[in-house]
């Protein structure tokens, strides 16, 4: 630890686990006051103890306790600095077979509840003419791919939402960015793979390895430090070269 982000109050959203939770480490490891918000009770405490955090239940998808949960994260914290929306879902599914209600369902978390906590964390970013917002998205925002329209579709709207948040917000002194990664083993779709189906992705990338979560939480530690302070409204690839646009 550095110290990097002492003082900067800022809560992960999906911070429980995976991605999300590896972020909120690192984060806190630079010093940095976290608040994970996670509908995983148990992994929930356990990272936020981990890591010298708080963390509160909230099931995301529902935007009232969306929006008093992150009310109550920036009671807690006394503002907000940094806002890292990692909290999403995957489904693979064939385009004929895919439901209203399974679209319905990914958009409600892994877009309309970020929306909600932008939203809130604004109140506090506004006034204070700072603020980070890092928002993840994934590399099918930008390629697509079969048996997953919903969740491509879904984080191609993250990559458009934070732009838009990116112009609206920039005035004030606020940035906002997405980060694409590619193949990451966590939890997450996990009963979807196969070790021929990680050979073949593993085969996609010019590194010839997939992503860890460190190699996602590395960026979007440098996207809350200073340093990157004149990057706005950007989609970073954390996909290994797989994809370079
Ligand atoms: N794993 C990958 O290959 C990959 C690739 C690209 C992008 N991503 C994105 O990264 C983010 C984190 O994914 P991960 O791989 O760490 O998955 P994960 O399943 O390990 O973690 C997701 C976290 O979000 C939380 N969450 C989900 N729905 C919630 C809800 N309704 N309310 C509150 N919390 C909720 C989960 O409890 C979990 O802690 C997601 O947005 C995902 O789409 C992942």
């Amino acid at each position: 630890m550095t110290g990097r982000l002492v003082g900067h109050r800022t809560i992960v959203t999906g911070g429980a686990r995976g991605i999300g939770g590896r972020i909120a480490a690192t984060l806190a490891g630079e010093g940095a006051d976290v608040v994970i918000l996670d509908r995983l009770v148990a992994e929930g405490s356990h990272c936020a103890k981990e890591i010298g955090g708080r963390y509160l239940e909230v099931d995301l998808t529902d935007a009232e306790s969306a929006e008093a949960a992150t009310i109550e994260a920036v009671g807690l914290l006394g503002g907000v600095d940094i806002l890292v929306n990692c909290a999403g879902i995957f489904s693979r599914t064939e385009l004929v077979d895919l439901t209203i209600s399974e679209w319905d369902r990914l958009f409600a978390i892994n877009v309309r509840a970020m929306l909600t906590t932008m939203q809130v964390a604004a109140r506090s970013m506004i006034p204070a003419k700072t603020g980070r917002i890092i928002n993840l998205a994934s590399m099918a925002a930008k390629k697509g791919g079969a048996h997953e329209a919903a969740y491509a579709a879904s984080k191609a709207a993250v990559v458009a939402l934070t732009r838009s948040v990116a112009y609206e917000w920039g005035p004030h002194g606020i940035t906002a960015n997405s980060i694409c990664p590619g193949y990451v083993l966590t939890e997450m779709g996990a009963g979807t793979r196969t070790p021929e189906l990680i050979a073949s992705w593993e085969a996609m990338s010019p590194l010839g390895r997939l992503a860890t979560t460190d190699d996602v939480a590395g960026v979007a530690l440098f996207l809350a430090l200073p340093a990157s302070g004149y990057l706005t409204g950007q989609a970073f690839n954390v996909t290994g070269g797989m994809v370079t646009h």
